[in-house]
């Protein structure tokens, strides 16, 4: 997944528009999440305060390093592999990545554009395609044992 260099500018403008406040945009994901795939909110044990700072965080280490994809995708697929001990399926990501651009959509409201979306959208669904193939993929082509 690579975003050339007003790409990167892009991501790295929309996140800083909403890390003026990290935990309201936190909540506001998790509300789009729950309100997408009900069904999710059971797999999350933490308080939600501790959950947004860890996400928050975590958004910060993926954007610092959206231009470095050979780093990047070690980054999530440690990550993907962690969220197979918190019960996440692969076909939760279509609902995350859904929630993720609801969330800026609503943060940025008249600063979020077309162009954001688009490149956001690209992003995502190039860091759910390694999550999706560390975690899942690489476990189901584990030979068994006879
Ligand atoms: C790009 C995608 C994602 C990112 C950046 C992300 C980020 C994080 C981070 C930073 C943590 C803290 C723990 C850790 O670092 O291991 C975490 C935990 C967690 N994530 Fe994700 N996540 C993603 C996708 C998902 C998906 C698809 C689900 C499914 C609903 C999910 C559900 C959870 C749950 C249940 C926990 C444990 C929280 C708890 O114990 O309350 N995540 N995630």
């Amino acid at each position: 997944m690579q975003l050339n260099a007003e790409e990167q500018a892009l991501i790295v403008g929309s996140f800083r528009a909403l890390a003026v406040d990290s935990p309201a945009a936190a909540a506001c994901f998790y509300r789009h999440l729950f309100r997408i795939q009900p069904e999710t909110q059971h797999l999350f044990v933490e308080t939600s305060a501790r959950q947004g700072a860890k996400l928050a965080q975590t958004l910060q280490v993926i954007v610092g390093q959206i231009g470095n994809w050979g780093l990047l995708r070690t980054t999530v697929g440690d990550l993907a592999v962690r969220h197979l001990a918190y019960g996440v399926r692969a076909e939760h990501y279509d609902a995350v990545g859904e929630a993720l651009l609801a969330m800026l959509a609503e943060r940025l409201g008249p600063l979020w554009t077309d162009e954001m979306r688009c490149v956001w959208d690209k992003a995502y669904d190039g860091i759910k395609a390694e999550m999706i193939a560390c975690a899942y993929i690489a476990e189901e082509a584990e030979p068994t044992e006879l």
